[in-house]
């Protein structure tokens, strides 16, 4: 049996865990909580940060990174991502294992301003924050010791338990920015193409998870208003841009060229799931 250790290994993770474990590999999951993971991930207590991370198990086929750093500071990120990978990384050459795949978790964060132009694989990354440019960071130190390895930039997940806009429409604190675009993918979506890219025979170093349609955020809390039968939240012609930056078209081709379906494609059918209490996050 083939094993995927998946390193930072939290409600991403565990979902992509249990969908590997579905398609017949043993799963390893490695983080500082490990007593949280759900059967058949086989957890072990690790902190990418240090060095010294546990022993790999010999039998390890794919390894995915996809921790997420506690707090939103250059320093945090540096430690979760950069170094992180790093010491992945170290430990596979450490314990002699030659995983045929690794595969890491990055953000489109990496990308700067588009104003609402299209943006995909071959666009030129420019991180408008020093988060964004740590990410980028770990993406070329893996290219660089794994040029093999495989980056794939999430746009923003929502999905069991992200609450955050269905919260903020239902308590009328939802804020309207006349043009301002997003880009989302479903949870299990992302689980789902971590799978998928693992099983690719010849994957590009590349790929963007974000589903078909980016989408004025006034139109999807518009949307979530209609479907909580409530009213569509005014536009705040003063709200201003996003402070996360970045208005673009993110481009999913190249994920579907190579055979990638979505269960969510829009956020549509991703967001009456999640009003209809459709899967659980994991903790
Ligand atoms: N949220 C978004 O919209 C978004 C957008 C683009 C990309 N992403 C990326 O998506 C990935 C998955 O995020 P998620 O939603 O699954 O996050 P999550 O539920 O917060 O899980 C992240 C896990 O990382 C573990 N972790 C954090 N620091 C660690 C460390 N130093 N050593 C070992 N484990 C560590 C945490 O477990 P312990 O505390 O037990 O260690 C946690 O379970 C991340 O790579 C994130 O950057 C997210």
């Amino acid at each position: 049996m083939s094993r995927v250790l998946i390193a930072g290994c939290g409600d991403l993770g565990t979902e992509a865990g249990l969908r590997f474990a579905a398609a017949g590999f043993a799963v390893s999951g490695w983080r500082r909580s490990p007593e949280k993971l759900p059967a058949p991930i086989e957890g072990a207590a690790a902190d990418l940060a240090d060095a010294g991370l546990p022993p790999v198990p010999a039998d390890t086929d794919v390894v995915v990174i996809t921790p997420a750093a506690r707090e939103r500071s250059e320093a945090a990120y540096r430690a979760t991502y950069r170094d992180g990978t790093a010491h992945v990384l170290d430990a596979l050459e450490r314990d002699g294992v030659h995983p045929r795949r690794i595969l890491l978790v990055s953000s489109t964060a990496v990308y700067g301003d588009a104003d609402g132009g299209r943006v995909d694989e071959l666009t030129p990354t420019d991180p408008a924050s020093a988060t964004g440019a740590v990410l980028r960071e770990a993406e070329q130190l893996l290219l660089a010791r794994r040029p093999d390895a495989v980056v794939l930039r999430l746009a923003g997940i929502y999905g069991p338990g992200r609450t955050r806009l269905i919260d903020q429409v239902r308590s009328g604190a939802a804020v309207v920015r006349p043009g301002q675009l997003t880009n989302r993918i479903h949870r299990d979506d992302a689980a789902a193409a971590l799978v998928h890219l693992a099983g690719l025979a010849d994957p590009a170093s590349l790929y963007l998870g974000v589903d078909d349609e980016p989408v004025e955020q006034a139109e999807v809390l518009a949307f979530l208003a209609a479907e909580l039968g409530l009213p569509a939240p005014a536009a705040d012609p003063d709200a201003g841009a996003s402070p996360r930056g970045g208005n673009r078209r993110l481009s999913n081709a190249r994920l579907r060229g190579s055979g990638f379906t979505f269960t969510y494609p829009t956020y549509r059918e991703g967001y009456r799931a999640v009003l209809a209490g459709t899967g659980v996050r994991h903790p």
